[in-house]
């Protein structure tokens, strides 16, 4: 190897020094968040080289206590390079010589960093689906409390129907289940080797690529070795997942934005602001933030489809500057969640202005349109009623009148003055409404068995894969400490 003082890489050389460009070229310090994935990677495949006789014992025990050592000094001891693939490479043959060349046997850094991207986003993924599952938590034990707690909802923003705060918590409930199920899914795709591809063309060298999978902890090998070192789609979906979460998120900061300021709901100190000039001023500024979160996401998206549109088979340098995006995404929205979810958390809801806020602008109009229907009158019919009626306001005597006039009969005639009235209160609306999925408590009360259910079944899902991940560490650290 040719070596300058203190600068050229491995892979550079003197010919390739980068020049002027030579910043331009380097990812090496983008790439400290792949420096233990690479760690990992390196020592599985040098496990694989050894295990397979294509490398012998005392080169590979050589290598791995280099990889020790350059672990303990950490990325920001490392020598310069093009990328921490050939950065540790470098240190490794600087630590034991010129066998430290033999690491980079049968692989190419194109399956290599694939693989590390892969490896770390793993755990990204699994510590946002983790965050996910405790928002769900935090929802379904606030919707318990709450299942009686009438409250406006709205439709275009106006009164439209008395629920519950337990019926609206867990409408974000459901969604965020399907994030965490888009999530595990791009996981199970994510969770795939491509070690061993090398360039893209495969490598005449007996590799192992199963073995490596299991030391690495993949659920499985990425076949065809073109595809396999070129293949970024996980993180086209990875980042499409999470945008779908922010978006989600976003609709329920735009909520308590909008409840904050009808006082619907009263955020905790601890997640609103207050103005430099105005002292009167508690501004719900965190979920403002997580609101505006998700433009960081579908920025990320819309970068990952633009550099990855057209890219030719098979390498090209451009995935260089690929998944970044997603790993920014990924950490955006991650934080973005763990807010949320403290900003719902530690909220209080008053009841009584809540109470009061139900039964304004007329909410239980479709409740009467519903009772006269049950009556025999045409649904239809008994709309343009109740309509009529609120022209001229919202009691038993402004429906009268409209019955006398649209259906040509007292109200009487069709239902009783109580279950009139019962339908006119917004706590008695809401108790109605028990149709499946429905904001009735009884309704709740059973979805909310089945929400907490199914987050148990989430988590033992992101358990699962956190183990296998887990004890690969645990296989790789025994291959290792047999050899150094
Ligand atoms: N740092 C590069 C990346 O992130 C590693 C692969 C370089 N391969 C190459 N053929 N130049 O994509």
């Amino acid at each position: 190897m040719s070596e300058e003082e203190g600068s050229d890489d491995v892979v550079r050389r003197e010919r390739f020094s980068g020049g002027p460009a030579r910043g331009f070229l380097s990812s090496l310090a983008a790439d400290e968040r792949i420096f233990e994935a690479d760690l990992a990677v390196d020592r599985a495949h040098v496990v694989m080289l050894d295990e397979q006789g294509i490398i012998d014992g005392d080169d590979a025990a050589a290598i791995l206590e280099a990889l020790d050592d350059v672990e303990a000094a950490g990325h920001d001891a490392l020598p310069d390079g093009e990328d921490v693939h050939a950065a540790i490479e470098t240190a490794v043959i600087e630590h034991v010589g010129e066998r430290g060349g033999r690491m980079h046997t049968a692989r190419s850094r194109n399956d290599e960093v694939a693989t590390c991207i892969r490896y770390r986003l793993r755990e990204d993924v699994l510590a946002t689906v983790k965050t996910v599952i405790e928002t769900r938590e935090v929802l379904t034990e606030l919707a318990t409390e709450h299942t009686e707690t009438v409250m406006p909802g709205f439709t275009h923003l106006q009164p439209a129907q008395p629920t519950t705060v337990g019926h609206y918590l867990l409408s974000y409930e459901s969604a965020l289940a399907r994030d965490t199920e888009r999530l595990l899914d791009a996981y199970d795709r994510i969770d795939r080797s491509p070690l061993g591809a090398a360039a893209f063309a495969g490598t005449p060298f007996d590799i192992d690529r199963e073995r490596v999978a299991e030391l690495l902890g993949f659920e499985s090998v990425l076949e065809n070795s073109m595809d396999a070192a070129s293949a970024r789609d996980f993180l086209v979906e990875t980042t499409a997942a999470v945008a779908a979460l922010s978006t989600t998120l976003s609709g329920l900061a735009e909520d308590l934005v909008v409840f904050s300021n009808k006082g619907f709901v009263e955020l905790s100190d601890d997640y609103s602001s207050t103005s430099s000039i105005m002292p009167q001023k508690k501004n719900p500024d965190t979920m403002e933030l997580v609101r505006g979160a998700s433009g960081d996401a579908s920025a990320g998206l819309n970068a990952l489809l633009t550099i990855l549109k057209g890219l030719p088979r098979a390498y090209n340098r451009d995935l260089q500057r690929a998944h970044n995006h997603a790993f920014d995404a990924v950490d955006a929205v991650r934080e973005a969640t763990e807010v949320a979810a403290g900003a719902v958390a530690t909220a209080e809801w008053p009841a009584e202005t809540l109470a009061t806020a139900a039964g304004e602008g007329f909410s239980t109009a479709t409740g009467v349109a519903d009772l006269l229907a049950m009556a025999g009158v045409p649904f239809r019919t008994a709309h343009e009623m109740v309509a009529l009626a609120a022209e001229s306001g919202s009691d038993y005597e402004a429906l009268d009148a409209a019955a006398q006039e649209v259906l040509g009969e007292p109200l009487e005639a069709r239902a009783d003055r109580d279950a009139v009235e019962a339908a006119l209160d917004p706590e008695e609306s809401v108790v109605s409404r028990d149709s499946f999925g429905g904001p009735a408590p009884e309704a709740v009360s059973g979805a909310l068995d089945r929400a907490v259910t199914a987050v148990e079944v989430d988590d033992e899902a992101l358990e699962a894969r956190r183990e296998a991940v887990a004890e690969a560490a645990e296989w790789r650290r025994e291959e290792v400490n047999r050899r150094v």
